[in-house]
């Protein structure tokens, strides 16, 4: 049978349906996690720097109870089939695999953290759209780390979920990722951007008040075919810590902009110096941005989210043609910035537009992907949203 709900259903009431259709019971309780953007700060994480992104509106709601037996059942909406696996296939990554590997990930790296976890039945519904760069596994991953902690009263602080769920991820899944996703998806505050330290794992609510400023952030989906990402994502990574290694520096965060001459000398070929440069350049805007934040200049920071896409563009070599096509649209139709967001290679785009203009800037988006014969994006405006949090 099959327990999808009709169009229009609200993602958390499609969860306790899911629940209720597929175990034939209550669930004990629904616990919700948001995607994310990333303002600025691209390919940072993992280099030890910094990152500014906000949590969506758009959320992932898992309905769980506790099941006796210690194994774990998961349905998902997006295959009517559930999965179900046990201890010996959550401490074996790869054991399970495809969109249930998120959920197994979670059972292992709780498990590996020496946790005592409870067997359980899960429903997934999700309004975070799957392959748009905008954190769908981050928010699976943390929704489902909520519901065990809480099903198996789990002494856990929340200030160490993030590194949990990157680890259900890194040696689960196998997604050489750092550690932004899940600290924005978890730790995300409604009105504010995230400024996370990567190394020290330090954040501050940096507050991002769109509405009184009269501006809105349009999120345009390029509908781009992720062409390679994986592979990209993984060399990228490797040659910004070759590239640390050979500067004798744990992590690129420790070369800043008024060192990086002296470090691009040191480098002998010209791929990794344009790694080291965007990676370098990316961590100082990330913090003029903050601090253009703090004093209030919320539209002055336009002109640093299209440096930041100009630099993945030209010297991380991150974009595709769907994507600069709909930052320079924005840009042409007035946006005061522009930039892709996320691990690259296709996703979204974030434009910076006055709250009144939006519509007309994504139409002049659709109008120029028409043109050049993409299919047809998606667009949304957001606000920043809270984390992860239990529904009841
Ligand atoms: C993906 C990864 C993040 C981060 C971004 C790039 O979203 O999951 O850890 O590296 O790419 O900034």
């Amino acid at each position: 049978m099959s327990a999808r709900s009709e169009p229009g259903t609200p993602v958390a009431d499609r969860a306790t349906a899911g629940f209720r259709q597929r175990y034939g019971a209550e669930p004990a309780g629904r616990w919700a996690a948001p995607g994310r953007v990333n303002l600025i700060g691209e390919h940072t994480d993992y280099n030890d720097g910094f990152v500014l992104p906000f949590a969506l509106p758009l959320r992932t709601v898992v309905a769980a109870a506790p099941a006796p037996g210690g194994r774990w059942t998961v349905w998902s909406e997006l295959d009517d089939e559930p999965v179900e696996f046990g201890p010996a296939d959550a401490d074996e990554p790869g054991r399970v695999d495809g969109w249930a590997a998120y959920v197994a990930g979670v059972v292992w790296a709780l498990r590996a953290d020496g946790h005592d976890v409870p067997g359980a039945r899960l429903a997934v519904a999700s309004d975070v759209p799957v392959g748009s760069g905008l954190s769908s596994s981050a928010a699976i991953e943390s929704a489902v780390l909520a519901a065990l902690v809480d099903l198996g009263g789990l002494d856990l602080p929340a200030g160490r979920w993030p590194r949990l769920a990157q680890r259900a991820e890194n040696d689960y899944v196998g997604a050489p990722t750092g550690i932004m996703d899940q600290s924005a998806v978890i730790r995300g505050r409604a009105g504010h951007a995230l400024f996370l330290d990567c190394r020290t794992e330090e954040i501050e609510q940096i507050p991002f008040d769109l509405d009184g400023a009269g501006l809105a952030v349009l999120v345009v989906d390029s509908r781009a075919p992720h062409r390679h990402a994986d592979g990209e994502y993984a060399a990228r990574r490797r040659s910004c810590e070759r590239a640390a290694a050979t500067l004798g520096v744990s992590a690129l965060r420790d070369v800043d902009v008024a060192g990086l001459d002296a470090a691009l000398a040191r480098l002998d070929d010209d791929e990794t110096r344009r790694r080291v440069r965007h990676v370098v350049t990316e961590n100082q805007r990330v913090l003029d941005t903050v601090a253009l934040l703090r004093a209030g200049r919320v539209r002055d920071t336009g002109p640093l989210l299209t440096a930041s896409h100009a630099s993945m563009r030209d010297d991380f070599e991150i974009t595709v043609p769907e994507i600069d096509t709909a930052v320079e649209a924005a840009l042409s139709a007035g946006a005061y910035g522009a930039r892709m967001t996320g691990g690259g290679f296709g996703g979204c785009v974030l434009a910076l537009v006055d709250a009144g203009a939006a519509d007309a800037v994504a139409a002049a988006v659709a109008d120029a992907y028409a043109e050049r014969g993409f299919t047809a994006p998606g667009t949304l405006t957001v606000l920043p949203a809270g984390g992860v949090t239990r529904l009841g």
